[in-house]
């Protein structure tokens, strides 16, 4: 396969001055860069030979989804091109700061080889660790540690063994299968292109033949079996219905049996059609157009796999999730989930663990911090067909798109399915909703009352259950301060408990919904997010947000629990409205000024504007 002038995709990382730009500098002047207007042809080049084509390549996993949501936060990360006689390469290059773990990550999601660098001086940093730890879990399987600056330690061969067994050491914790080491000067172009005499003692091959010498990932992919991402169905006119996709794995004849995830319906490959004609195969890398030997449903976001060695369909998985929000991922909290041009709901159920960078161990961790690693377990609101990360990373890497501010927030690696609710399915029941609000005489609603500490949620839903049950409504008041001492007795203040505090309140209102009742909900219930997640679990039209808005100073001057004054004075942490935020509804069905109205007026109001909606 090498034969063709195969593409490489490096991804240099290393701490901040380790030299990186020199020596990519170095590489570029020792070898040529391909000028811009070469690139389309480098991409057209790159397509017939199977690799990624399409978009500007390297266009990574977690880059290229983001790409195709044209949105999400920003990657900073450089991409270089160059050539040699054998080989043509792309180096992707990302700013080295802590801060930057998502551009490493999303530079190595798709590297064939990591070139580490190590300051000569310096040595083994915090910063290399964590890059070697990331390039390990992206799958970068080869790497190449390069010693840098040697000439500024007079080419101290002592030196450079002594940083070699360092790295080897923290190495033995990460799944690094190929590694190489090499001595090299940016500046002087030691052992880069030609070997340096300033380093006799070593006799290995150069930071080139060492690139040239290194295997694309996407060498084995053909081999394996068929996985296929529709990313379209094309329909140009009755006689014709093709789908449209990337193999990302695999290879294609007419005849071949697949089957469609994650329907699992079976068909056999009619024709590969391209723009340049149809072929006779496609492998792994290109993108063309099947079309089968009879009609079957598939559509954008289901895959087409090998009819014998399928996907898997889950719900559930265990999956390291890099994080790169500014805000902390929540277990609880709802994200979108895209992977390949499927989605989901996704939940993080649970993060068993974080990790401790320096020493590669499992922290015990509530949240994921930006920029944070960790371990989850992660439950979708349907099937998706998946590979484990480590076999397909196309079919086993997806991104966490944050609801509310629909920015990309994380990227995850499937490791596999968690089999738990497999077993569990959803039992029928006989007496429904509709039943159980039949005999109530009523439909069923959901009062969400959300505001500061103080605003008057609990009196308001208290004079409005009143009412409703004066006029025979069959309710239930779910209060903030009851439902804490009970169900969530285990649960306090900090953002990750009131995420988890919201959900299951989301979840009792929903079942009591069901239950016929009309129910009336008084959390302060702070972020968007959780609100929406309870809008989403009701019945449209069921859901009813009453934004009881005072000002803050209105809210503290009243303080009647005196929690206010126990905030401020710093006895209290995490107090909503003074070190915890309160987003206020952007589009609330009913808005309460509760400093401008009374109780009974409001809860009149409130009973006015749904008692139509109630009735059946
Ligand atoms: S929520 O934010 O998770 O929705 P919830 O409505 O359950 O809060 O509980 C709020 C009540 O807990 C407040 O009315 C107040 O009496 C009490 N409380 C105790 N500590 C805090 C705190 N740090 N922030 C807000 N409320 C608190």
């Amino acid at each position: 396969m090498a034969e063709a002038k195969t593409l490489l995709r490096l991804v240099a990382c290393g701490s901040v001055d380790d030299g990186k730009s020199t020596l990519i500098g170095r590489l570029l002047y020792d070898l040529g860069t391909i000028p811009d207007d070469t690139l389309a042809a480098l991409e057209a080049d790159s397509r017939t030979h199977g690799t990624r084509g399409g978009e500007l390549d390297f266009a990574l996993l977690v880059d290229g989804l983001m790409a195709e949501r044209e949105q999400g936060i920003t990657i900073d990360v450089a991409y270089r091109y160059f050539a040699t006689e054998k080989r043509k390469f792309i180096v992707a290059d990302g700013p080295g700061h802590t801060q930057y773990t998502r551009n490493m990550a999303t530079a190595a999601s798709n590297a064939d080889v990591a070139i580490l660098l190590i300051d000569a001086r310096k040595g083994v940093l915090t910063q290399t660790r964590r890059h070697a730890f990331i390039a390990s879990l992206m799958g970068v399987d080869q790497v190449i540690l390069a010693i840098t600056k040697m000439d500024l330690i007079g080419y101290d061969k002592a030196a450079y063994d002594g940083i070699v067994a360092d790295f080897i050491e923290v190495a033995g914790a990460l799944d690094i299968p190929r590694l190489a080491a090499i001595p090299v000067s940016g500046v002087s172009g030691d052992n880069i292109a030609t070997h340096g005499a300033s380093t006799p003692w070593y006799d290995g091959p150069t930071l080139i033949e060492l690139l040239e010498s290194a295997e694309p990932r996407e060498a084995h992919r053909a081999d394996q079996p068929l996985r296929m991402a529709v990313q379209s169905v094309v329909r140009p006119n009755l006689d014709f219905r093709g789908f449209a996709g990337r193999l990302s794995a695999g290879s294609v004849k007419p005849g071949d049996a697949i089957r469609i995830l994650p329907s699992a319906r079976t068909a056999k490959v009619a024709r590969i059609v391209t723009a340049d004609g149809d072929l006779p195969e496609a492998i792994a890398g290109q993108s063309v157009t099947l079309t089968l030997d009879h009609e079957v449903d598939c559509s954008r976001g289901d895959i087409i796999v090998a009819a014998d060695a399928p996907s898997e369909i889950a719900d559930q998985f265990q999956a390291s999730i890099i994080w790169m929000s500014d805000s902390p991922l929540f277990p609880g909290r709802r994200y979108t989930m895209k992977i390949g041009a499927a989605q989901a709901n996704a939940t993080i159920t649970e993060i068993r663990h974080g990790f401790d960078i320096d020493t590669f161990q499992h922290t015990p961790v509530k949240q994921l911090e930006p920029n944070g690693i960790g371990v989850c377990n992660v439950s979708l609101d349907r099937d998706i067909p998946f590979d484990a990360f480590e076999q397909n990373r196309e079919t086993g890497g997806f991104i966490l798109i944050d609801q509310d501010t629909n920015e990309t927030a994380g990227a995850g690696l499937i490791h596999f399915a968690l089999r738990r609710s497999q077993n569990v399915h959803w039992q029928a029941l006989e007496i429904d909703r509709n039943a159980h609000a039949a005999i109530k005489n009523q439909k069923p609603a959901i009062l969400w009352f959300t505001g500061l500490s103080g605003a008057g949620k609990s009196t308001l839903a208290n004079l409005v259950e009143k009412r409703l049950h004066s006029l025979g409504r069959h309710t239930v008041l779910l209060d903030g301060d009851n439902v804490r001492h009970g169900l969530n007795r285990d649960l306090g203040f900090t953002p990750a408990d009131r995420v988890e505090n919201i959900r299951r309140v989301a979840e009792v209102a929903k079942l009591m919904a069901d239950a016929g009742l009309i129910v009336l909900v008084a959390f302060i219930s702070p972020f968007r997010a959780e609100r929406e997640l309870a809008r989403s679990l009701a019945r449209e039209g069921e859901f009813f947000e009453v934004f009881v808005d005072v000002p803050l100073a209105v809210a503290e001057g009243r303080d009647v629990k005196g929690l206010y004054k126990k905030a401020r004075a710093g006895q209290l942490k995490n107090f909503t409205g003074i070190d915890s935020p309160y987003e206020a509804p952007l589009s609330p069905e009913i808005r309460i000024d509760a400093a401008a109205t009374s109780a009974a007026d409001a809860a009149e109001a409130i009973v006015a504007a749904i008692s139509a909606k109630i009735v059946r």
